[in-house]
């Protein structure tokens, strides 16, 4: 039987370690942290993410060919075969910061693995990670090797949160990158045969490490880039009478264009388009680019430009001021079907608010409280001049907290409200009675719509005074 560990139960190493051991009954597949609070949650009925279909996954195989364990080291030592999932943050400190991956987790991770091999293996990046890390991460390997051989793979992952289980489960393509030797290239096959059980040969693509490496950086870019693309056009759109929808339905019927990632919006968030963008500018600075770093720079200074660009506009709007006015905040993750609010749009448009002294009511269907209230008092830093800590309005030392509340129901967070924000596209914002939602209101009554979700003009016969991203006001 081949054995598998995964180092890292996060939003990729969970589900996609579920997948392969549930399309894979002959394989034995171990996934390991140092978190014991996350192993714990996927050994028991409340999973530690929210994804639709996963529960389902996880209970078919798990203590079956799937196992969550915290003795990191003998897992590792009696694998074939080692996935590395660690999470890759921007940097906040020292060389590189703002723009970096910071691979601090990669390299305790490889020291350990160098340290506990008793027996050949194979070491599959899936992290994201900078072109040319498994040079680095050979180093780290062979120096400390003991007579081991170890082959290194890049093996990215293109799963999106909210769909993970159907993306693991038919991806568009898997990719594999090793050396071009005869080692590398036999761990190339024994990665491919584990694919193989369920991707159809065609949609496994084999390539050049480095290649690998850059095509995820290169994939996460142009994603981002659309949205920033269509998000730019959306100002245009509020400042011409255009319909950003129109627009992006005319243009995505031209088949080298295609109609999806056009859907304007408050910004993108998630852990992984702004942090693999700055590290993309990062290598293209350090290559010397500087025009093709400030080309891709330009992605995420529109995605900045937009959420500043929305918070004006509730400001502006509400008559120049929000001071005291209670505002509902309908979404808090970054999209819908996560519980997910890693660099979430909402907080900066919560925090941009509350600098304005507005009080926020707050209503996600997946997010704790205790996790809204951590973010918003977290500080963010601001990458592109990363000595700057931008200490948010509501954290504690600014004694502000008083100003937010959160609510387990969107009415609840709407009554009383001056205006509604809506921050995420949960299908059950489309189904909200906004009848009963407006009579319970202060007038005039606004709504801010960051995802297009609301029917304008079905609202504004209500008596709302609606906003919707890259439409007619
Ligand atoms: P995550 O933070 O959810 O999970 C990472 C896990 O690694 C954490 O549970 C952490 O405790 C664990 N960890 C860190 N160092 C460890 C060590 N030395 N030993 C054992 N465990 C350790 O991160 P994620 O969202 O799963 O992302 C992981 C990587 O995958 C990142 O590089 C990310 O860019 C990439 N990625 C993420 C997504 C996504 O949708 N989240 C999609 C594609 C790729
Ligand atoms: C994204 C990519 O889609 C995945 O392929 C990739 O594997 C992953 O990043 C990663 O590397 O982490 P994810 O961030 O989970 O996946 O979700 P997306 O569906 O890409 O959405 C990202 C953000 O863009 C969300 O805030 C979403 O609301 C926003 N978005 C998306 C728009 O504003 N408009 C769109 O048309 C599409």
């Amino acid at each position: 039987m081949v054995k598998i560990c995964c180092i890292g139960a996060g939003y990729v190493g969970g589900p996609t370690m579920a997948m392969i051991a549930f399309k894979c009954p002959d394989i034995q597949v171990v996934v390991v942290d140092i978190s014991a609070p996350r192993i714990n949650a996927w050994n028991s009925d409340r999973l530690p993410i929210f994804e639709p279909g996963l529960d389902d996954v996880v209970r078919s195989c798990r203590n079956n060919n799937l196992f969550f364990s915290t003795d990191v080291e003998s897992h590792v030592a009696d694998a074939d075969i080692i996935f590395v999932s660690v999470n890759t943050p921007t940097k906040t400190r020292g060389l590189g910061a703002g723009k970096a991956a910071d691979l601090t987790y990669w390299e305790s991770a490889a020291r350990m693995i160098a340290e506990v091999a008793k027996s050949d293996k194979i070491v599959v990046e899936k992290s994201t990670v900078p072109v040319k890390t498994a040079e680095a991460i050979e180093k780290i390997l062979t120096h400390n090797s003991r007579g081991i051989n170890f082959q290194i793979l890049s093996n990215p992952e293109f799963l999106a949160e909210g769909t993970a289980i159907d993306d693991l489960a038919n991806p568009d393509r898997v990719l594999i990158g090793g050396r071009e030797t005869p080692e590398g290239q036999k761990a190339v096959a024994a990665l491919k045969d584990v694919y193989a059980h369920w991707v159809p040969e065609d949609r496994i693509i084999t390539m050049n490490l480095w290649s690998a490496e850059l095509s995820k950086l290169a994939a996460n870019a142009i994603l981002a880039q659309r949205i920033s693309s269509i998000n730019a056009m959306s100002a245009l759109c509020e400042a011409t009478g255009a319909d950003v929808s129109e627009v992006a339905y005319a243009v995505g019927k031209d088949s080298r264009i295609g109609h999806k990632f056009l859907n304007a919006s408050v910004g993108f968030g998630g852990s992984c388009f702004q942090k693999d963008i700055l590290n993309l500018v990062y290598i293209c600075e350090c290559n010397g680019l500087i025009e093709v770093a400030n080309y891709w720079k330009q992605v995420v200074q529109i995605n900045d430009y937009q959420k500043a660009r929305f918070v004006n506009r509730v400001v502006s709007s509400m008559f120049n001021t929000v001071s005291g006015k209670k505002i509902a905040i309908l979404g808090f993750a970054f999209k819908k079907d996560t519980g997910d609010t890693r660099e979430t749009p909402a907080i900066d448009v919560c925090q941009g608010l509350l600098g304005d002294k507005a009080q926020l009511c707050i209503y996600d269907p997946q997010v704790t409280e205790e996790q809204i209230r951590r973010d918003l008092v977290t500080s963010k830093f601001d990458w592109d001049h990363p000595q700057h800590l931008v200490v948010p309005p509501g954290s504690p030392t600014s004694n502000k907290n008083d100003t937010v509340r959160v609510t387990g129901d969107a009415y609840e967070a709407a009554k009383g409200a001056h205006g509604i924000c809506i921050m995420t596209e949960w299908e059950e914002f489309k189904l909200l009675d906004y009848e009963r939602i407006y009579q319970g209101m202060e007038k005039p009554a606004f709504v801010f719509d960051g995802r297009n979700v609301v029917k304008p003009e079905e609202l504004r016969k209500i008596g709302f005074i609606v906003y919707s991203v890259g439409k007619p006001l």
